[in-house]
């Protein structure tokens, strides 16, 4: 590099550095990200200070992630990053049901259940139904597959959050769609919550004036032979925060009411108590070609 580099040689010098990348996808990558990032220092002209304020955030977002903890996730999350990558590949199946975040809470074996068990046992409140099908892009069922399901409870907890009074797996489940492609199962209706906020994200929203919430939702993942996964959220209708998620991972198309329904037989079919709310989720999945 040569004395007294200008901002403009040194970005090229840069983008010259990754020419011999044999990978051609990381060598596109890499130019891009070093156009964008010095493009981004150039308009921020940060002091040392603050560039080393930028070092210690990401130390410190690094520092906190554990076996159970991710919190470059969910810096990706709050950032909107999370749900931009999966918008931008959700553009390739537009007939498929939308995709949203993952989350940090799938960090457990979801339990294996028979369709129309409860999958929240342990948590109190009315029970509510949720049932739906899997189908592929064109109408048809698709039996047995494989549906990973996990939810917080009443009060806005997953059960890795309350170890000791939630045991591992309580509002999870392993089901398997039947033969026309059906499931349902029951539960209590989730609350929304807060993402952790005793980490470095947290500051960061803190320091922006941002609620950390997130509103109420059931986590679905979805698989089955010869078409591509799924990863999806049902929201609960009506539920605070739904205009305003902390990681912007609503879509309107999986905004789904869970109205009462008054009907005993219903209840009595279902095994709850009467009157109870029902949501229903229908599910596409896409081929894999
Ligand atoms: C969740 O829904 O479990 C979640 C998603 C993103 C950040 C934090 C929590
Ligand atoms: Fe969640």
């Amino acid at each position: 590099m040569a004395a007294n580099i200008d901002a403009e040689t040194l970005t090229s010098e840069v983008l010259q550095s990754w020419a011999q990348t044999p990978d051609e996808r990381l060598r596109q990558i890499l130019g891009s990200l070093t156009t964008h990032l010095h493009s981004f220092v150039q308009e921020v002209a940060p002091t040392i200070q603050e560039w080393d304020q930028a070092i210690d955030f990401l130390t410190k977002t690094g520092k906190t992630c554990t076996d159970v903890r991710q919190e470059f996730i969910l810096l990706s999350d709050v950032l909107g990053v999370s749900m931009l990558v999966e918008t931008i590949n959700g553009q390739e199946t537009p007939d498929a049901t939308d995709s949203t975040v993952l989350g940090p809470f799938h960090m457990v074996e979801s339990p294996g259940r028979a369709l129309g068990d409860d999958i929240s046992p342990e948590s109190e409140g009315p029970r509510c139904v949720v049932s739906g099908r899997i189908l592929s892009v064109d109408g048809s069922p698709i039996p047995n597959a494989v549906i990973d399901i996990w939810q917080a409870d009443t009060k806005g907890f997953y059960d890795v959050q309350q170890p000791g009074t939630q045991s591992i797996g309580n509002g999870r489940a392993l089901l398997r769609s039947d033969s026309d492609g059906q499931f349902h199962f029951r539960s209590v209706v989730p609350m929304y919550y807060p993402i952790p906020t005793d980490g470095p994200v947290g500051k960061l929203l803190l320091a922006t004036a941002r609620h950390p919430f997130r509103p109420a939702h059931i986590h679905f993942l979805v698989t089955a032979p010869g078409y591509r996964e799924l990863t999806t959220h049902i929201f609960i209708g009506g539920s605070d925060y739904i205009d305003s998620d902390t990681v912007f991972a609503v879509k309107t198309s999986l905004v789904k009411d869970f109205r009462e329904n008054p009907d005993p037989d219903d209840a009595a079919h279902y095994g709850v108590q009467s009157p109870f709310r029902h949501g229903h989720f229908d599910i596409v999945l896409h081929p894999e070609h």
